[in-house]
């Protein structure tokens, strides 16, 4: 089934909507009313919309969050069937310290098409379009993906670039890519952002690997299908209780290496809007009355687009 175009013009102002209510918290030090504020304004939009809405990917399970639950409903119920992930504010710490990176993202599909992922971590991977298919693995050491990397772009290994998200438990990548003489580009939130470098040169990233967290990784697989680019994850789990929730999901293989069409099957659209600028989209300005925002669209069945919207303030 395809999504409607239609779709699109909805989603982008579900996901603007979303990045303007949170903009008069940014800087504000506090990322829990950020948060808020994204979401109040993602579910709010979401309910107006003919759709049948189901939450796939949200704000976490029933038990910890009142707003766009996972199985969570959405819209009037009236229209087409669709799975929904939603990140209402990507980076909270970068909204609450007004640093560059925040946006506000969704993806959607047709029901049953969207990978229904446990709140865990996601060891990830993702690689632009111009590597093989076959040349990089998640199971690969760093050293051989990086090598073939390298080999199929006929690039000098030290002109390679990694992002991954700078933490202690990717110490040991970190001290591998640094030996390689690769160059890193490590970032403190986002690693929805981080794994969209690899869809385009101009961004100068080869590689996004490690560990960030396991909705995200859903919904980075959801937009790097439209750019035929690579992305594999692999959930990691710390507690039986994490487990227990897994199994409930219908996650039976828990060590399963999950490739781009068992998370997002068919058609896809895929929104991020700026809340603060980052390499992708600009962020949320205010300019004579108007609210002005920037979002990148990918759509499987058509094309991917930065599209901007103008708000005049109510
Ligand atoms: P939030 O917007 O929920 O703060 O998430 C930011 C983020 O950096 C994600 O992009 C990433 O997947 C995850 O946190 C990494 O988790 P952790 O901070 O625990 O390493």
């Amino acid at each position: 089934m395809s999504l409607d175009k239609d779709l699109i013009d909805k989603l982008v102002n579900v996901t603007s909507s979303a990045s303007i209510a949170c903009y008069m918290h940014i800087g504000k030090k506090n990322k829990i009313i950020a948060d808020k504020a994204a979401t109040d304004s993602m579910r709010n939009n979401l309910n107006k919309l003919d759709i049948d809405g189901r939450v796939v990917i949200g704000e976490g399970e029933l038990d910890e969050a009142p707003m766009l639950y996972i199985g969570e409903k959405l819209g009037t119920g009236k229209g087409l069937s669709i799975d929904i992930a939603v990140d209402p504010l990507e980076g909270t710490n970068f909204a609450a310290n007004n640093l560059p990176g925040a946006m506000s993202v969704i993806a959607v599909s047709a029901k049953n098409n969207l990978f229904n992922a446990p709140e865990t971590y996601m060891d990830k991977l993702a690689v632009s379009k111009d590597v093989p298919f076959d040349a990089t693995d998640l199971d690969f050491s760093v050293e051989k993906n990086i090598k073939n990397i390298a080999d199929s772009k006929n690039k000098d290994i030290s002109k390679i670039t990694a992002c991954i998200l700078d933490r202690p438990r990717h110490k040991e990548i970190i001290d591998k890519l640094k030996n390689l003489k690769v160059n890193l580009k490590l970032i403190s939130d986002g690693d929805i952002s981080g794994a969209l470098l690899v869809t385009d040169k101009k961004y100068n990233t080869d590689i996004f690997l490690g560990i960030g967290g396991g909705p995200e990784g859903v919904l980075t697989a959801a937009a790097l299908d439209s750019f035929n680019c690579k992305f594999q994850g692999r959930f990691l789990f710390k507690s039986d209780k994490d487990i227990l929730r897994a199994k409930k999901m219908g996650i039976s293989d828990l060590n399963k290496k999950y490739e781009v069409d068992e998370i997002v099957r068919g058609d896809s659209i895929f929104c991020a809007t700026g809340i603060t600028s980052n390499e992708l989209v600009n962020g949320v300005k205010f300019e004579n009355g108007k609210f002005i925002t920037e979002t990148l669209v990918t759509h499987k069945n058509s094309s991917n687009k930065i599209v901007k919207k103008e708000v005049p303030i109510t």
